[in-house]
């Protein structure tokens, strides 16, 4: 067997990540085992509960130290008391802009034997990527507020789309779609209201549709598109947007795919220049924390994306396989979807799966 070894870096953070990112973590080497590779995992406390000792979420040099990894793996941030644009601001965002992690990339699929919120549909009808610019746009420091507290008081905050960040994150989409069988890509705008960032969306979408005549393209106001979501979810391949449309879209794309408690994401650093991070769509989940009812789904799912990234196409797919092939059982199922197992009997038929 050859002595392929990956490092990661792993931060469970809060709530449920401490529980579902342990199942991730058993799944991924149970795959490598039989793939003939290792995983060297390292854990960082970084979180609310380190942040409510220490008044930070993650150390002055965190990201130094993390830098060196061959991937991150993130369950999710965020806990009450602590406010969520202080555990974001002070964590996820710093690590998605200095690492350059351009590109949030979330796979919507509806799985063999899950049932979809939306009558009638089926696996065939269901099977998109999301991709969404993430770390200009929308989501900006740029912007400030005066006359605080008086009744003239104002607030502005400006978005951002440069052209290489727009040129890169829509290149990125062509070439995903380049990848799958039906080579199409829809673009979110919303170029009536927005009348300055967003017809240059539109602008640099038709460059990059010249530059890969071979994929088709469609192109909606993202008002209208989320209700094509819920109502013609078989007319999307790959779907690009900005950083605020993308986070919409990828949160209602899992949802008519069954549940947040399934989907799966990275944020990539297509360059490879720094390490790429991968985490559930859901959040820390303080409803459910501490209960062992959390399905760790999104997590497995997550950790295969993240196999397939490090170059293990083969592994990352037979985790996939054993994923949907655990939850066509109903008993192996979480709450979340409609089942009784909980978080580790869920991991464990996973790994039968595997076996
Ligand atoms: P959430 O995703 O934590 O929860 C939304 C709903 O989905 C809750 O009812 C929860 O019980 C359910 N849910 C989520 N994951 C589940 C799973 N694996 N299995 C079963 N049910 C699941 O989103 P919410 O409530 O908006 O945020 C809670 C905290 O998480 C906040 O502090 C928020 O800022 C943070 N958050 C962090 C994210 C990250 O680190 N990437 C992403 C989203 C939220
Ligand atoms: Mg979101």
């Amino acid at each position: 067997m050859s002595e392929r070894k990956y490092r990661i870096a792993v931060i469970p953070g809060d709530g449920i990540g401490g529980e579902v990112i342990p199942v991730g973590q058993r799944t991924a080497e149970a795959v490598a085992a039989k793939h003939g590779f290792a995983i060297e995992w390292q854990d960082f406390d970084w979180s609310c509960r380190r942040y409510a000792e220490t008044g930070r979420m993650m150390p002055e040099d965190g990201i130094a130290q993390v830098k060196g990894f061959d991937a991150i793996y993130l369950g999710a941030v965020g806990w009450p008391g602590v406010p969520d644009h202080v555990s974001l601001w002070g964590l996820l965002i710093p690590l998605r802009r200095e690492l350059d992690l351009y590109a949030n990339v979330r796979p919507v699929r509806l799985l063999r034997g899950m049932t979809s919120p939306l009558a009638g549909r089926g696996p065939e009808d269901i099977d998109f990527i999301v991709v969404r610019e993430n770390v200009e746009g929308e989501y900006s420091e740029v912007g400030g507020r005066l006359y605080d507290g008086t009744d003239h008081e104002m607030v502005s905050q400006l978005s951002i789309f440069t052209r290489r960040g727009t040129d890169r994150i829509l290149d990125y989409a062509f070439e995903l779609a380049a990848k799958r069988k039906r080579k199409h890509v829809t673009s979110a705008t919303k170029s009536n209201g927005i009348v300055h960032t967003m017809p240059y969306w539109d602008e640099r979408f038709a460059a990059a549709s010249a530059r890969h005549p071979d994929i088709a393209t469609a192109q909606y106001h993202i008002d209208i598109l989320t209700a094509h979501f819920v109502q013609h979810p078989d007319w999307f391949d790959v779907v690009v947007a900005s950083n605020l449309f993308g986070d919409i879209l990828s949160d209602l794309g899992p949802a008519v795919a069954g549940s947040i408690g399934i989907a799966p994401a990275a944020n990539l650093n297509p360059t490879r220049e720094f390490p790429s991070l991968f985490e559930p769509v859901h959040g820390s989940a303080p409803d459910i924390a501490g209960q062992d009812v959390a399905n760790p789904i999104a997590a497995v799912w997550t950790a295969a994306m993240m196999l397939d990234h490090l170059g293990e196409a083969t592994a990352a797919a037979e985790l996939e396989a054993a994923i949907e092939t655990a939850l066509e059982d109903p008993a192996t199922r979480t709450r979340d979807l409609g089942g009784t197992a909980d978080t580790v009997a869920c991991g464990e038929a996973v790994l039968k799966a595997l076996a």
